[in-house]
């Protein structure tokens, strides 16, 4: 008999390692493993494209009249091992991680109309379990139901950091400063919308992984999985 599947979601504020957590874990077990950012950072970029968003101004209904025509998929890259971000059928994975994209996806993800069709398209991808979602509002408004609920934080500089080193290695000419108040401004930004704010479910288990390894979280994590699994 093949063991029970359950699905495991994972919020909490920017730059917390979610996503590097959630695909160790999705591989472990052999799971579908998706990052809902990427999906908001695409509506973005498309929103940018189109010039429907800049650091000024945000043409709403614009992006609201084209939102039928946006398709969003990941396609799976066996050579980096993770579902790459496509937009419109194009692998936009590099794009969506700029800074000028981080400045404005919080504005397009407050937009009630672009949540609806993300949530929608999350919950189908999820229909049958066996499935690790990254996000803000994964355990409060996608998966309710999940058998289990993470919820990550850690402090605003240690997670400036890392983002930091994340995009120098990716050879992105980056500022700290601009980053930290990114992630300051973004935490402020996603916390205190109206639709689905970045809060914790009653019944998610916090990790503030300020200074805690990824072996520990991980090992942590999978036992927390494991229990679920047996219940
Ligand atoms: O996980 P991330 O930092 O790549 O997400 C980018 C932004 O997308 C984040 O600042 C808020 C938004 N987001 C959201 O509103 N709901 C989600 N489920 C995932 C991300």
């Amino acid at each position: 008999m093949s063991a029970k599947k359950i699905t495991i979601a994972i919020d909490g504020f920017s730059s917390t390692g979610k996503s590097t957590l959630a695909k160790e874990i999705a591989k472990a077990l052999n799971y579908i493993y998706v990052d809902t950012g990427a999906m908001y950072r695409a509506v973005t970029l498309y929103a940018m494209q189109n010039k429907y968003v800049t650091g000024d101004n945000f043409n709403t209904k614009a992006l609201i009249n084209d939102l039928n025509a946006i398709k969003l998929s990941f396609k799976f890259n066996e050579v980096l091992g993770f579902a790459e971000m496509y937009l419109n059928n194009i692998n936009v994975e590099k794009e969506i991680r700029t800074i000028e994209v981080s400045k404005l996806v919080s504005k397009v993800s407050a937009v009630s109309e672009v949540r609806k069709k993300l949530v929608k398209e999350q919950q189908e991808m999820g229909k049958d379990k066996g499935i690790v979602m990254d996000g803000r509002d994964i355990g409060t408004v996608v998966f309710p139901e999940a058998e289990l609920k993470l919820f990550m934080t850690a402090s605003a500089d240690r997670r400036a950091i890392r983002r930091y080193k994340e995009l120098l290695d990716r050879g992105d000419d980056v500022n700290y400063e601009e980053i930290l108040q990114n992630v300051q401004e973004r935490d402020r930004l996603d916390s205190t919308r109206k639709d689905s704010p970045l809060t914790k479910a009653v019944d998610a288990i916090e990790f503030d992984n300020s200074d805690m390894g990824l072996k520990e979280q991980y090992e942590r994590i999978m036992s927390l999985v494991n229990d679920r699994i047996k219940q």
